[in-house]
């Protein structure tokens, strides 16, 4: 399957569902956010994983450890294929999310978000966060990997840092994906599919680009030969 998990960033389940089904079953994998899970609920996500989907439970649970292995224990009985926690939860709260979804057979991937790429350094210096955002991005990511997490969430910028201190079987998955030529929106720092790939990504998070082109299957044949290519 393709690197490529599309962010199915609608207000209600029709319009998701509607969407995915015109992209074809296997085609790519599918990102659930706060959004639709709070519209929607466990429910849709449970519709789509029995249709076949492979679900990114994106909720970036971040919690008293207890909490979070129970919230990580709801999302795998749900059958999700990769689900998120906040790396700031500390150590134990990782280790907690870790050991309950190892429990699984199939256990689904979990992954850490380090910062959010909506802070800048002034934001981490008001919450008591020393250092640049490439510090603190490092240091998250080095205790999410000594925590047993599968990868961290990361921008296209961190990447290359990432992947040389971390090395090849920590999963980096990037938003912030812009096809050549596509509307930046609101995002900031941005590569293209093909450079995300060549620079070490392994999933590209992609909404936009995909879910509000005119022919969204063309856009992401397009995406997919551009990384091929
Ligand atoms: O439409 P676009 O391609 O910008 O969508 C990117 C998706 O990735 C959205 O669901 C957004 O919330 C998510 N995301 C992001 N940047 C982060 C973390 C998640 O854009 N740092």
């Amino acid at each position: 399957m393709s690197p490529i998990i599309i962010a199915l960033d609608f207000s209600q389940p029709e319009k998701a569902l509607n969407f995915i089904t015109q992209l074809g079953q296997h085609r790519c994998r599918v990102k659930v956010g706060k959004e639709l899970f709070t519209q929607a609920g466990p429910a849709f996500v449970e519709k789509l994983v029995n249709q076949g989907f492979e679900v990114f439970l994106d909720l970036k649970y971040h919690d008293i450890p207890n909490t979070v292995a129970k919230a990580c224990q709801a999302a795998g009985e749900l059958g999700v294929w990769m689900l998120n926690v906040h790396a700031l939860g500390g150590r134990e709260m990782l280790i907690a999310a870790h050991e309950t979804v190892s429990n699984y057979p199939q256990p689904p991937l979990l992954i850490a978000v380090t910062i959010l790429t909506s802070l800048d350094d002034a934001d981490l210096y008001a919450m008591g966060l020393h250092g640049t955002i490439e510090n603190n991005v490092l240091r998250l990511a080095r205790l999410a990997h000594a925590c047993q997490l599968d990868g961290v969430v990361c921008s296209p910028q961190e990447i290359s840092i990432i992947r040389q201190e971390i090395g090849a079987t920590f999963n980096l998955v990037t938003p912030g994906i812009r096809p050549e030529g596509s509307e930046k929106n609101d995002q900031k720092r941005i590569m293209t599919p093909h450079e995300a790939l060549t620079t070490g990504a392994n999933y590209l998070v992609i909404g936009r680009p995909i879910t509000a082109a005119p022919n969204p299957l063309q856009a992401l044949l397009a995406i997919e030969q551009s990384i091929i290519d």
